[in-house]
């Protein structure tokens, strides 16, 4: 039976129930994260933490907290799953109140958190790639904020699995944003470029960790409007998420990316995560490691 934590206490998940009038169920009306877990280690989780932290004050929900406090209760959490690489998932909604858009007062925050066993795509799916659609970006204009209302995500995901594919690569006005849940890297003429963080994408943590490692071994990488063109006619394209890690997409509706195989920067950059993530498990017990 899985552990999960609901409102200051670990109980099994058939246990943990929330009230219908709760915000996130009426409204979507919460925040969420996803940390990747490496033999019980969580990856990166003080830019979680950091993240978690803006997205809440992005939406004025009361962050019910500390650094501290959080870190006590994903540990706890992960050390009571029978399994080594997790997925942390925990959101944050405006809590329980009568039904009405404007915020309600003197409420406490709903905190619920679950640790699933995480699945990184195998070695095998790496070598081969994935698939990737596209389509046109029409969530609202707050992708920065990890917010749970995900319906617009979700409608544009439901499109890459219906075709079969990894991925909904997204477009604003003819440039790239991102993915329906992962950013996203292309590849010319041996430099890598991708959208620089705003309103339009979400800051991702295996964005910056690609881009620390990117600067950490002299690999060129702009930060800039990637046009739609541009993607059509990449040599490489990557998608990177906490689950994903870092993963070539070689086809695009249908067609061929560059040769129709992972490229040499992709190649590159899958081993410098690897070795990466390893050098973060060895550091153990939870240390912050950069590249
Ligand atoms: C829309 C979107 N963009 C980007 C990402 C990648 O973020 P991270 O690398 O922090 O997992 C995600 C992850 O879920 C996402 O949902």
């Amino acid at each position: 039976m899985s552990m999960v934590f609901l409102n200051g206490k670990h109980l099994p998940i058939e246990e943990a129930k929330v009230p219908v009038l709760d915000r996130g169920f009426i409204f979507g009306d919460g925040v969420y994260e996803l940390v990747p877990v490496y033999a019980r280690v969580p990856f990166r989780l003080d830019e979680h933490l950091s993240r978690l932290e803006r997205s809440l004050s992005g939406v004025g929900i009361r962050n019910p907290y500390s650094r501290a406090q959080w870190r006590e209760i994903i540990f706890k959490l992960v050390d009571a799953q029978p399994f080594e690489d997790q997925g942390v998932y925990f959101q944050v909604t405006r809590g329980v109140a009568k039904r009405d858009h404007a915020f309600p007062k003197n409420v406490e925050p709903t905190v619920f958190m679950m640790s699933n066993p995480l699945v990184n795509p195998p070695k095998e799916q790496v070598e081969k790639g994935g698939r990737a659609v596209t389509a046109q970006d029409n969530r609202w204009l707050r992708c920065d904020i990890k917010s749970i209302s995900l319906i617009g995500n979700c409608l544009l995901r439901q499109l890459s699995a219906e075709a079969g594919a990894a991925e909904t690569i997204l477009f604003r006005e003819g440039k790239l944003t991102e993915a329906s849940a992962s950013n996203v890297f292309v590849v010319k003429g041996g430099r890598i470029a991708s959208p620089a963080k705003g309103n339009l994408i979400l800051p991702g943590i295996t964005y910056d960790v690609v881009t620390e490692l990117a600067h950490a071994n002299g690999l060129p990488l702009d930060f800039r409007d990637v046009t739609e063109a541009e993607v059509r006619n990449a040599d490489e394209i990557w998608v990177t998420s906490s689950s994903k890690e870092v993963f070539p997409i070689v086809e695009l509706d249908g067609g061929k990316v560059g040769e129709g195989r992972p490229g040499p920067l992709f190649r590159r950059m899958y081993d410098l995560y690897q070795e990466f993530k390893h050098k973060v498990m060895r550091a153990g017990k939870r240390e912050a490691v950069s590249a």
